[in-house]
Parts: C-alpha cells; structure tokens; sequence
C-alpha cells in the first residue's frame, strides 16, 4: 500500500540562513540548469535512478519521475546574511563558479537579495558584519525571522517552503537543560540563554512556521530534545547535521569496504587544507571543536571496535584542517590509512582529494529541501533519519538509536524510504527467489 502524499503543487520557497559559498552554489546551479547551460550532476533527486522490482523487471526510472518533486523551474530561493551583497555579488566573492558562467545568471541572482541576519559574534568569532536584526530579546530576534518567512512566502507566492542551514559553524555547544524541553527553551530567548546559539533561533522559527528544516553545519541547531518534539508536535520533518562532502564522503565509502572484508585499520590521519570563508571560521579552535566532533564519530561507528577488538581496537584517527588561502574553495583533503591484512602484514593506502567542497555540498543542498518537502507532503515529521545519506552526523530518532554512517546503508535506507512511500517492494538483494 502506497502513502498519500500531497501534490507538488505552485512553487516551493528554499529559505538558506547564510547566502556564501554553498548557498550561491546551489542556487546558480539551480539557474543553470533552469537556462540549460548546466546538468545537475551529484544531486540524486535529479539524475539519481531507482530499481524497483526484481531484477529481471528492469524498471529502474528516475527517481524524480518516481516520487512527486517540485521541478526546479517551480523552486525558488531566499536567505539571510550579515553581509549585504545580493547572490550574485556573494558567488563573485566566493569565487567557486568562473565569472564568465556566474555573468550569464547575473540578471537572476543579483534580485536575490539577503534578509537581514540573525548574528551574534560570540558563536562565529571570526565574522565581523553589520547587516543584522536587533532586538533585546532571542524572542523577538525569532519572532523577526518568523516574520521574514512569511513575507517571503507572500511576496514570492509560494505554497511550500523548506530552510536549510548554510551559515558558518558556530562555536562548539554541549546540549544543556534549556534544551530539553520547549517550554524551558521558549523560556530561555526570553531570558537570552546564552546556549541558544543562532542557528536554533533559525530552526525554532521554521519549525514554528511549520518548515521543514535540515542543517548543514555540525553545531546542534534543531538537533536538541525541545526543538525534535516541537517538529514532532507541529509535524515538520528536519534532518542534520553537516553535509558530508569531501574528506568524509571519502572515509564513509571506503572503511565500508575494509571493514566487510574484515581487513584491519591501525591508524587514519586526515588533514585538510583550504582557503575559503568557512577554512577561516574553522581555523578558530572553538568552531573547529564543533567539525571536530562531527568528523570524528565517523569511523568509530562503522568500524565498531567493541564487535571487531582484534582488527580497531587500537586504531588511531586524527583529523586537521588548516586554513590555508591560496587554495580558495578548492580543498585538499589528504588521507594516511595504516591498515593490517592477513597475518598482520602491514599496508597503507593514501588518498589525495583535490575537491571542490561547494561543487560537492550544492547538491545535497537542493536534495534536501525537495525530500523534506516531500516527506511533509506525506506526513512525516520528526527526524528524517532517511537523509542520513547526507551528512557527516546524522541525527537519530532517539538519542540511544547510534546513527548511521556506511553511505550504502544510508543509500539503502534513502531508496527504501521512497519505494515505502510508493507502495513498491523494498528491496533486500536476497536474490534466493530467482528461478536458476
Ligand atoms: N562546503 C562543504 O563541503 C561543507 C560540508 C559540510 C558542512 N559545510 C558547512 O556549511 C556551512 C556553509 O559553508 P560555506 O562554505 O558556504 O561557508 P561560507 O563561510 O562561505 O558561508 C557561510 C555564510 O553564512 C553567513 N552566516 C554566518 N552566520 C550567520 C547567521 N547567523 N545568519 C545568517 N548568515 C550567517 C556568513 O556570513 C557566510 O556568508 C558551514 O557551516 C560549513 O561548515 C560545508
């Protein structure tokens, strides 16, 4: 039996706290392939396929054509920053899309102008602007966004809307007590908590308004018992944390594969280095602890040193990044991978990404915003553990559910999810039920 899920109907509103590299991204990539000058290659709601069915079937259709997305000439986007230059002004100064390109979508992105922010310098030491809400309390600060949100909706006649995070990671935050329940943190923006960061006066007012919210720094935002009830409750999906790109997207595809075949892993050393905006907020100790933590989690999960003592007990991970500006946008993430096989014999494996960490993170921006979509118009709310395939940290259900990180698990756990939602076979890859 398949689930109801509502039409795509009008147009669906991104709402993106922070318009930098990611965001201008995404949304002139959006453009282009809206004007045909571009494909959205990396982005699996558009060019990603789905099997359904047995083998033999061969029915493996788009999974666009499959689940009922927004297209992209229905999205369009708006956002927030402490700077005030509008979309074309901010992809000039980030520099990750050639001038040439940016220049024939100039007419479009320069009407995309950002709202002013909600900033607060203690949490991004780094970041100095001045295009900022002011209020003397966290609650109108939210009460103001809630307002933007539904401006922008009237304003651009939207039906739908969804908000992904894309602002710098803020300062590294233990969950406390006026995150555990929404009557103690509705308490707290009226007393200016210092342990509500920005980031979660965001996702409150979303999730307020009944937007589906998803973040893609690592700082907890939505990721907090007051703020997963409140989308339950209100029934809004949300997802995080920290898109995975890069470094990780790496380590999740490749410690799969030692892992299944029980190969050992002694030591893995990965360091960065890059030149952006975000490499500057990073090289700050306090946003680094944050990234930290986010990048840290990975291996130790999908390794499980508990279950395999012999093979990762002892491994040791170390993760860097510098900030290093001649390299821009353009990261390079290096990999030293110290692993043992047979008899214990040693051998290593070096991986040098030279990546480009906005060309991988646009995507998941846009996959985002249209599967949140798609899961409020079915009626799923809470933690989309489903979008896991997208982050670095992903949050679980409950706080005693360990997250999934194998990015095939995760792709899994995704396409299972939509032939779910379609009333289609899931799929198990038995394979004992075809005829010899
Ligand atoms: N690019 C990747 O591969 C990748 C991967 C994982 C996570 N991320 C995270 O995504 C976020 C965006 O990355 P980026 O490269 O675009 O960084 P960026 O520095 O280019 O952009 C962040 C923008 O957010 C703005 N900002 C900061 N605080 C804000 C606030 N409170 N309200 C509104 N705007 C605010 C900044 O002014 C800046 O323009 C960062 O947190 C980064 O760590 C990026």
């Amino acid at each position: 039996m398949s689930v109801n899920i509502a039409n795509p109907e009008g147009k669906l509103g991104i709402l993106l706290p922070g318009l930098g590299a990611v965001a201008t991204t995404v949304i002139a990539g959006v453009h282009a392939v809206n004007k045909g000058i571009s494909k959205p290659i990396g982005s699996t709601t558009q060019m990603g396929t789905i099997r359904l069915g047995k083998r033999t079937e061969n029915r493996s259709p788009l999974i666009k054509d499959f689940v009922p997305l927004y297209d992209l000439k229905n999205v369009v986007f708006g956002g927030w920053d402490l700077f005030e230059d509008n979309v074309y002004e901010a992809a000039v100064h980030a520099g990750v899309i050639d001038k040439t390109t940016l220049d024939q979508l100039k007419s479009e992105l320069e009407q995309i102008k950002p709202m002013k922010a909600v900033f607060d310098k203690n949490y991004v030491k780094k970041l100095e602007g001045s295009y900022i809400k002011q209020a003397d309390t966290k609650m109108q600060l939210a009460e103001a966004l809630i307002q933007d949100i539904r401006d922008f909706k009237a304003k651009n006649s939207c039906e739908r809307l969804a908000m992904v995070w894309c602002g710098s990671t803020e300062i590294y935050l233990e969950e406390s007590d006026v995150h555990q329940t929404i009557e103690k943190f509705e308490e707290g923006l009226r007393n200016n908590d210092p342990n509500i960061a920005p980031s979660m006066i965001y996702a409150y007012a979303a999730i307020k308004e009944g937007v589906p919210y998803a973040n893609g720094a690592p700082n907890l935002s939505a990721d907090i018992p007051a703020l997963v009830k409140l989308a339950k409750d209100n029934n809004v999906p949300i997802c995080g944390k920290d898109f995975k790109t890069g470094q990780t997207l790496m380590k999740t595809i490749i410690a799969p594969g030692m892992k299944t075949r029980s190969l050992g892993i002694a030591g893995w050393f990965s360091t960065n280095i890059l030149g952006n905006r975000d490499g500057e907020v990073l090289d700050d100790p306090d946003n680094f602890k944050t990234k930290e933590v986010s990048k840290l989690g990975v291996l130790e999960q999908i390794l499980e040193p508990e279950k395999n003592p012999d093979l990762y007990k002892d491994l040791y991970h170390k993760v860097r990044i510098n900030y290093y500006p001649p390299h821009g946008d353009n990261k390079e993430g290096w990999d030293n991978i110290d692993i043992f096989g047979w008899m214990g014999y040693k051998m290593q494996i070096k991986v040098d990404f030279l990546c480009r960490d906005s060309i991988l993170a646009a995507p998941l921006v846009l996959d985002l915003a249209l599967f949140l979509d798609l899961a409020a118009r079915s009626n799923m709310s809470g933690v989309q553990e489903w979008l896991s395939f997208y982050f670095k940290s992903p949050q679980a259900k409950t706080k005693n559910l360990m997250s999934m990180h194998d990015i095939f698990k995760q792709e899994m756990k995704l396409k299972n999810t939509l032939r779910y939602l379609k009333g289609e076979e899931l799929i198990t890859h038995l394979g004992l039920d075809y005829e010899d």
